[in-house]
């Protein structure tokens, strides 16, 4: 496995790669490194000869409060972690190597469904993944690139740039992993003490129990308050509960595929996660 810190090596690193006509899949991560990102690096080790995965905390997607200067950095686990997947490089550039002009200037701003969820509770936070996100494809130029549901709004900004931009990449989008308990995984759960650890998984039951309630013919207004009221008597703080269509659309009552949407703080620590729910209509 090689490690690239610049874009003119990582260009040569792939060169060989690119005039042998390989399929070259990519997985971008911020690092910190658990099973849900190794789990996108397999599913690209499935379907590419070359697997590219970089490793950048990308400080335009981080708000003014946010934890970009605490979010754990863990290189050398990270490493061993890829050498033992099967990662052929690692990305891993300075934030001066990806952003020469300091403050960024230029914006790729996805409009509509960055309004709702996280894109209205984390302001300017989508611009950030997007402007990063596309950086990075034109670096590495992928024919596959992969991401995870787990981040399921982030997967359709993605899905809307490369359409609207003509990128010429094909976004795959892979299942949530979770801990036993049920919670998701993310680089953020190491921020939870051990009381809230146990807590956390409150989360996906919450969901779990409203997708049954909604499959037994509750009314959706009814289970997200349900949601709600469950998570705040555990300790959470709400950000928000809420359901859209798998395209991020207000539901109509005929709807049958309906997502469940959580943000919530436990202390400091912000959680997200999400459920999709296909209705069996009678
Ligand atoms: P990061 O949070 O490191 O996540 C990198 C990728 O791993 C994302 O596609 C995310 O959805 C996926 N992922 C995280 N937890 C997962 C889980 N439990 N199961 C499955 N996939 C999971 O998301 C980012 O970084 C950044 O915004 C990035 C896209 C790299 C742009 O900076």
């Amino acid at each position: 496995m090689k490690t690239e810190t610049t874009i003119h090596g990582l260009a040569a690193s792939l060169q060989s790669a690119r005039s042998a006509k390989k399929i070259i899949g990519f997985v971008p991560t911020m690092g910190n490194l658990h099973e849900g990102h190794l789990s996108l690096v397999r599913e690209a080790k499935k379907i590419c000869d070359v697997v590219v995965v970089s490793i950048f905390v990308n400080p335009t997607q981080f708000g003014p409060n946010e934890d970009f200067e605490n979010y754990p950095r863990t290189w050398e686990q990270d490493s061993q972690l890829l050498v033992d997947v099967g990662c052929d490089i690692i990305f891993a550039p300075s934030v001066e190597q990806m952003y020469v002009k300091q403050p960024v200037v230029t914006r790729i701003q996805v409009t509509g469904i960055t309004d709702i969820l996280c894109g209205a509770s984390r302001p300017g936070h989508f611009d950030g993944v997007a402007l990063v996100v596309t950086k990075l494809f034109n670096i590495v130029q992928p024919h596959y690139a992969f991401f995870g549901q787990k981040d399921f709004q982030q997967v359709a900004v993605v899905k809307q740039f490369v359409q609207d931009l003509n990128l010429n990449v094909e976004v795959i989008a892979s299942p949530t992993i979770r801990a036993e308990d049920g919670l998701a995984l993310s680089s953020r759960n190491g921020y939870l003490n051990a009381q809230e650890r146990a807590i956390a998984p409150n989360i996906y039951q919450s969901l779990l129990q409203a997708a049954q309630a909604l499959q037994a013919g509750t009314a959706l207004a009814e289970v997200l308050h349900g949601i709600k009221e469950h998570l705040k008597r555990v300790g959470f703080s709400i950000d928000y509960v809420e359901a859209f269509t798998p395209d991020l659309t207000p539901i109509q009552s005929t709807d049958t595929d309906v997502v469940l949407f959580v943000a919530a703080k436990l202390g400091t620590t912000r959680l997200i996660d999400n459920l999709h729910v296909k209705l069996i209509t009678a």
